[in-house]
């Protein structure tokens, strides 16, 4: 199996492209200024990469760190006694990954899934060599699969946006942070390739950005009317009719629908919400976390005060101010208009919808 190239697919800027064993990833943390590759050629590497952002959004988190375990598969199968040891130290390099960011629960589904897969039939392989080349083609699969669920889902979403619509989103969810089309990016794109004409309003996502660097610069690639507003700035734009529908990705999404995604994102609810406007979460089912009931069981992440104290390097506040900068926010349910995915719009009661979606996914494999 070879991974295909953005071009050859039509789904945007790919967040990474492979070379053997070693991951080229874009680097996301210099976006737009400069387009820059990482390579990571060691479990350090990569588990540094997902850390500091080179590479992230939930679903590219999760097909990363599916590479960095394949290929660490590859380097192990080169020193290891036997099955056994093999096997451990691929769980070691799996736990590893898994710490790097505890939010999205794309990276511990994905290496998971990895990891099971070749421990399931390890006492069918011959060798080594052959586990960790079925390492290497589950990664792939995880990542195409990827593609696909996130055009179908798009294709779903779409249908909920009226022509001419102004959509408003939050953080990036595009095909950056997914690995090609998107999600709350992707029902936009798709909304735009069938001639709905929608124009969207990109929140520049404090502290990191993420929106303004990454979001603004994907729609001026598919010539997508996009126009950046502060975070602060969504009540007066919807108290003024001038958004008709928000759409955000997710990270992980509890049993009952409460839907964890990049800070901020919960404000965009309430508000949204206070002025009747539709408020969606676009996600693949593999965002679906159902070993938790509610939003409140969520890990959130909470990263470094330099992230909140300065910009670009430059100091925005006092030395030794104290900061809390928790990376999510988690929406309940009760907010959310309905979730896409890529079994259908999904619909309060999530419990029942969620529960069906997941029965429904796990048919189709
Ligand atoms: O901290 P990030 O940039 O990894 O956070 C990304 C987001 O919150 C995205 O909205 C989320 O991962 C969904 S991407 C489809």
């Amino acid at each position: 199996m070879t991974v295909k190239s953005s071009e050859q697919l039509d789904i945007g800027v790919l967040p990474l492209t492979l070379d053997g064993e070693k991951i080229m990833l874009v680097d996301q943390r210099h976006l737009p200024n400069k387009f820059e590759m990482f390579d990571a050629t060691s479990l350090d590497d990569m588990c540094f990469a997902i850390t500091d952002m080179v590479v992230r959004g939930a679903p590219s988190i999760g097909v990363a760190a599916a590479f960095g375990l394949a290929s660490e598969a590859i380097r192990l199968s080169k020193t290891s006694r036997n099955k056994v040891d093999f096997l451990k130290r691929l769980n070691d390099a799996r736990l590893r990954l898994q710490q790097t960011r505890p939010t999205a629960v794309n990276l511990r589904w994905a290496t998971d899934k990895l990891f099971d897969e070749v421990k399931e039939k390890s006492t069918t392989y011959p060798d080594v060599h052959t586990m960790a080349a079925t390492a290497m083609d589950c990664a792939k699969r995880i990542f195409e699969e990827h593609i696909d669920t996130n055009r179908i889902l798009s294709e779903f979403g779409a249908e909920l946006i009226q022509p001419d619509s102004a959509i408003m989103t939050h953080c990036n969810a595009g095909s950056l942070a997914t690995c090609g089309w998107g999600t709350a990016l992707g029902v936009i794109r798709s909304a735009a390739k069938n001639g709905l004409n929608p124009s969207v309003y990109v929140d520049e996502t404090r502290p990191r950005n993420q929106g303004s660097k990454l979001t603004v610069w994907e729609l001026h690639q598919d010539k997508i009317p996009a126009t950046l507003v502060c975070d602060s700035m969504s009540g007066h734009l919807m108290s003024a009719g001038k958004v008709q529908i928000v759409i955000t990705g997710a990270d992980r999404i509890a049993a009952n629908g409460d839907s964890a995604n990049k800070i901020g994102t919960y404000n965009l609810a309430v508000v949204a919400n206070y002025h009747d406007v539709p408020f969606y979460i676009a996600a693949p089912i593999s965002t679906i976390d159902a070993s938790i009931q509610t939003g409140e069981s969520i890990p959130i992440e909470e990263r470094h005060s330099s992230e909140v104290t300065s910009f670009g390097g430059v100091s925005t506040s006092m030395e030794g101010v104290k900061v809390y900068n928790p990376a999510f926010d988690v929406t309940p349910a009760k907010l959310i208009a309905g979730i896409i995915t890529e079994c259908g719009v999904l619909r309060p009661p999530y419990l029942e919808s969620i529960a069906l979606a997941l029965k429904q996914k796990d048919a189709s494999h």
